[in-house]
Order: structure tokens, then sequence, then C-alpha cells
């Protein structure tokens, strides 16, 4: 991110990057004391890489969606990721008459696997174009993935090791304008919340949970308990939490989702999170901003901790010191997404196969 880029931007960018800029030098010393955080390199990300090679970066990537995922569409008019994102020389189209000039065409796994859309193979696929498998889907809701084997340059999901990593939500240094330094919520009134639409007595999460309020009180919201929240009231219930279960529906390496980084996060209630291991969150998540279950010898430690951390304000509190340099921010936006491939297609390897999309997407957990 060189001074090279800063100059190139748009005046009415200039705001925009001199946040980036001054967000860079306040966070430089942290860093070094601290090894680079993952957050950080997310937003390293944004800035135009392509310009390290001025041949390249005067032309636009054009990145061809196949289909939109789940059927909703959105529109592309503009320079969709230079007006959005800034990012800079990214064409996204959605018509399949682009394919013959696209440098990447993505497919989202769904419609793949359910057998809603298909791969175009009769089609001759031009020298150098890249196919992109897309998901935000744990491993097992994926599917079977053999018979795709052979078929995928790049990847594009959630974990960390995907040619194109995109996380349910990331941090970003905050910059002077948000030194202000928020309050540890107060106006506590539950131990520990957790809001479950889908429980099935066989998840690991559920076992957890039973056990848990057997220790302590768990109060229980969503559609299994006939109490479902609205996306309104669901921050401002959980902000009456101490403790906040962002337990995710089943394990997949680096799968966090906007159970930790909305509900808890945003929320003000401190995560109690199951998932992916300690150092899957340790490598995303601010330090000493969650409790992990396995940090525990047993569920029944874990409530009394959670018990004893909440009768101590000081304790407590410092579950929130990482509010002072770290901001959330969460992705929720396809388009955003793909804007993303650009921002990374210059440093994609020359040449990759997946030739077992299968074994790769269920690698575990580490
Ligand atoms: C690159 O793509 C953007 C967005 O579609 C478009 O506005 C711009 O004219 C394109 N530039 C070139 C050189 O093709
Ligand atoms: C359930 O939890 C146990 C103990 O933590 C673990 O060994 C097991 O792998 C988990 N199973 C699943 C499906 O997550
Ligand atoms: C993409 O995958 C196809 C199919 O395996 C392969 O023929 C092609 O060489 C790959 N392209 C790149 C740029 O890796």
């Amino acid at each position: 991110m060189g001074c090279a880029n800063t100059t190139k931007l748009k005046l009415s960018s200039m705001k925009r990057s001199l946040l980036l800029l001054l967000s860079f030098l306040c966070v430089l010393p942290l860093c070094l004391l601290n090894g680079w955080p993952r957050g950080f390199q997310a937003l390293t990300a944004i800035n135009p890489s392509a310009s390290t090679n001025p041949i390249r970066s005067s032309k636009n990537v054009t990145v061809l969606l196949w289909y939109w995922p789940f059927g909703r569409s959105f529109r592309l008019r503009g320079d969709v990721c230079w007006d959005l994102f800034g990012i800079p020389r990214c064409r996204l189209a959605d018509k399949r008459s682009m394919f013959s000039s696209a440098d990447v065409v993505v497919f989202h796994n769904r419609e793949l696997v359910e057998g809603r859309q298909k791969l175009p193979v009769d089609l001759p696929r031009p020298q150098g174009q890249r196919w992109a498998w897309m998901s935000l889907e744990a491993p097992v809701y994926n599917g079977n993935l053999r018979q795709f084997a052979n078929h995928f340059n790049m990847t594009i999901t959630f974990r960390r090791d995907a040619d194109v990593t995109v996380p349910y939500g990331e941090l970003l240094p905050k910059a002077d304008e948000g030194k202000l330094v928020e309050d540890v919520p107060q106006d506590k009134s539950s131990l520990v919340c957790w809001v479950i639409s889908n429980y099935k007595s066989q998840h690991n999460r559920s076992k957890v949970y039973k056990e848990l309020s057997e220790t302590v009180p768990v109060k229980v919201y969503g559609r299994w308990t006939k109490r479902p929240l609205t996306s309104r009231a669901l921050l401002a219930t959980i902000s009456h939490c101490y403790f906040y279960l962002a337990f995710e529906n089943s394990v997949g390496k680096d799968y966090i989702t906007e159970k930790l980084w909305r509900n808890a996060y945003q929320g003000g209630a401190v995560p109690v999170v199951m998932g992916p291991s300690r150092d899957d969150y340790k490598a995303v998540a601010p330090p000493n901003s969650f409790i992990h279950v396995d940090e525990f010898k047993s569920v029944k430690d874990l409530g009394k901790y959670l018990q004893q951390v909440a009768e101590d304000n000081k304790r407590y509190s410092e579950y929130f010191t990482w509010k002072h340099e770290w901001k959330v921010k969460l992705s929720t936006d396809w388009k955003e997404r793909l804007c993303k491939i650009c921002s990374q297609y210059h440093s994609l390897p020359q040449h990759k196969v997946y030739s077992d999309l299968e074994a790769w997407v269920n690698a575990s957990s580490t």
C-alpha cells in the first residue's frame, strides 16, 4: 500500500484513503509488537495490488457470475467495485454472453449441487480463464463435491487458505474518529443467552447447552423456544446478556459466522464460542475477546468461570478492551465478494486446478 496508489485515487475517495493511511500509521507499532492480525491483511487486500505491474494494471479484470446465489440478483450498473468498495479495474458481469471475454467465471455451490445449474463444460474455455467455486456454507452442507473434481481453478469461501477469502466478518483498525472508547455495556440482566432456531438434540452444541444450563441460568430465544427475535430486537436483547453462546451449527475450518461477528460483538455480549479450533478463532478475532468452550476441562468449569467473570467488573470489562483499537466489519454483500476477486487476481498462481475439491473443502480444522 504505497503512496503511489494514493496519488492515483480520485478526489471522491481521498478521504477514505487518508483514513486507511492514518489507520495504517496508527496500527503499525501495535502490529510490530503483536504480529499482524488477520483483520489487517484483509484491509490491505482492498488496496489495488495490481498497480505493482503497470501493464497488467491498466486492464480490467472481468468477473462473470454465471447465476446469482439463491436466485437474488443485484444491479451491476456502472463501476460497482470502484464506486462501492474502492477496488479499481474490476468489471462485474452477469450476462452469459460475456463468457468468452471473462477472466474469471464464478459458480455458487448451492445451485450446482442441487442440479439447478450446470457448469458450461461444453463451451470452449478461453485460454487462461479461471473457474471459481464459491460457497459460504459449512463443509457438511456443501453436498457431494466429487463430481466437480478437476473443473475449478480457484475457491471463494471463508477459509483463510482459499484463493479469495470472504469471511462473514472481520476486524478493521479504528481510525481516530473511532477512538472514542465505547463503554462496556451496562444494564445486564441475564448471565448467558442463546438464540437458536434449529435445535437438534444430537448436535454437539445442544449437549453443551444442556450441560451448561444445569450449572448456570441460560436464557434461550429463537424459534425453538417459540421466542423468536426480529432482526431489530436481536442485538438489543443480546446487549442485556453478559455472555452469548456463539455456537456454530457444525465444525469447519475457519467456519465462523455472524453469530460471533454480529450477534455477540455488535450485541455487546462476550461470545462463548464453539465451532473450529481456538487457533482458528485466534487468527481472526481480537485477543481476549471471546471464550472458547475447549478452554475448559468440563462444561461445569465453563459455567463456573462465566459466573465468576460476571461478578468481577474489572475482569469482565477486559473482554472489551479490543474495542479501543478495532471495529467489526460485517460482510453480507455478494458484490463485495466478487469485487474482492479483482484485488487478489494478480497474485493468483499461474496455473491451479482443484483436482479433489471434496477433499479440500473437508480439510479439518487445525
Ligand atoms: C473497466 O470496467 C469498468 C466497470 O465496468 C468500466 O466502467 C470501465 O470503462 C472499464 N475500463 C476499461 C478500460 O475497459
Ligand atoms: C463433538 O464434541 C466432541 C468433544 O468436544 C468432539 O470430540 C467431537 O468431534 C464433536 N463432534 C462433532 C460432530 O463436532
Ligand atoms: C483451470 O482448470 C482447467 C480444468 O482443469 C485447466 O485446463 C486450466 O489449465 C486451468 N487454468 C488455470 C489458469 O489454472
